[in-house]
C-alpha cells in the first residue's frame, strides 16, 4: 500500500492510506463510549454481565471495549474471537493491549493492559475472511431459528459459535448473564445464500 500510495503521489495525486489496524485511539474511544453504554444500561436494568462475546478482527472493536470495561469497572469478561488466519493470536493480542494502552493514554484514563489478561479465542476461525465453517453455519440457524437475528458465515457466526459451545459444555453457568455484540456483517448472508437455504 505504501509503495503504491508512493506511485500516486510522485502522480501529483493525494492518496489516504488505509491500513488494517489504523482505526487508531480516535476509532478506538467510540468502542469506549459502547462500554459506556453497556454500563449505563446494565445500571438502568439493575443487572450484572459476566460475559461479553463478539467477533474480534483488527482488534479495535476489542481494544475499546476491555478499556472501557476496566474504567467503569464492569466485572464482565469480554471474550473476542478470531474469524479468520490473516495473522497469528500473539500478534492480535499484542495489538488488542498496545490499542487499549494507546487509547487510555488519548483518553488520560489510567487503565492499563498486558498481553495475559487479553481473552481471544482462535479456534473458531475459518481460512479465509469470508470462510464459513460448520459450527457458524449450524449457529446462524440456531440464532436464525430462536431469536430472528441473522448472523453472517464470515465474521459474526464464528463468535456465537464460540458462546453456543460455551454454554453447552457449561462453562458458562445458568445464572450468568451474557451480552453478545453483534456488530453487522449481514450483506454476507447473501453471498452464502446457497449454502444457507439449504
Ligand atoms: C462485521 C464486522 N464487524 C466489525 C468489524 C471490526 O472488527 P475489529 O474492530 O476487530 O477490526 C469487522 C471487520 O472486519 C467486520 O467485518
Amino acid at each position: 500500500m505504501d509503495s503504491f500510495a508512493a506511485e500516486l503521489r510522485k502522480k501529483g495525486e493525494r492518496p489516504y492510506v488505509m491500513y488494517y489496524e489504523a482505526v487508531g485511539p480516535l476509532g478506538i474511544a467510540s468502542y469506549v463510549l459502547l462500554a459506556r453504554e453497556i454500563f449505563v444500561q446494565l445500571r438502568e436494568m439493575g443487572i450484572t454481565a459476566q460475559y461479553l462475546f463478539h467477533t474480534s478482527g483488527s482488534g479495535s472493536t476489542q481494544a475499546g471495549l476491555i478499556l472501557g470495561a476496566k474504567h467503569f469497572q464492569l466485572p464482565l469478561n469480554v471474550i473476542g474471537v478470531m474469524p479468520n488466519h490473516r495473522d497469528t493470536r500473539e500478534e492480535r493480542v499484542r495489538r488488542i493491549a498496545d490499542n487499549a494502552n494507546r487509547t487510555a493514554e488519548f483518553l488520560d484514563m489510567s487503565a492499563r493492559f498486558v498481553c495475559e489478561e487479553i481473552r481471544y479465542d482462535e479456534t473458531y476461525a475459518g481460512e479465509a475472511y469470508g470462510g464459513p465453517t460448520k459450527k457458524g453455519m449450524d449457529a446462524i440457524e440456531l440464532v436464525a431459528g430462536t431469536e430472528g437475528i441473522f448472523l453472517d458465515p464470515a465474521y459474526s457466526a464464528k463468535s456465537m459459535a464460540c458462546l453456543v459451545d460455551h454454554v453447552r459444555e457449561g462453562r458458562i453457568g445458568k445464572k450468568d448473564t451474557v451480552i453478545y455484540y453483534h456488530s453487522g456483517g449481514v450483506p454476507l448472508v447473501f453471498s452464502h445464500s446457497e449454502e444457507l437455504s439449504a
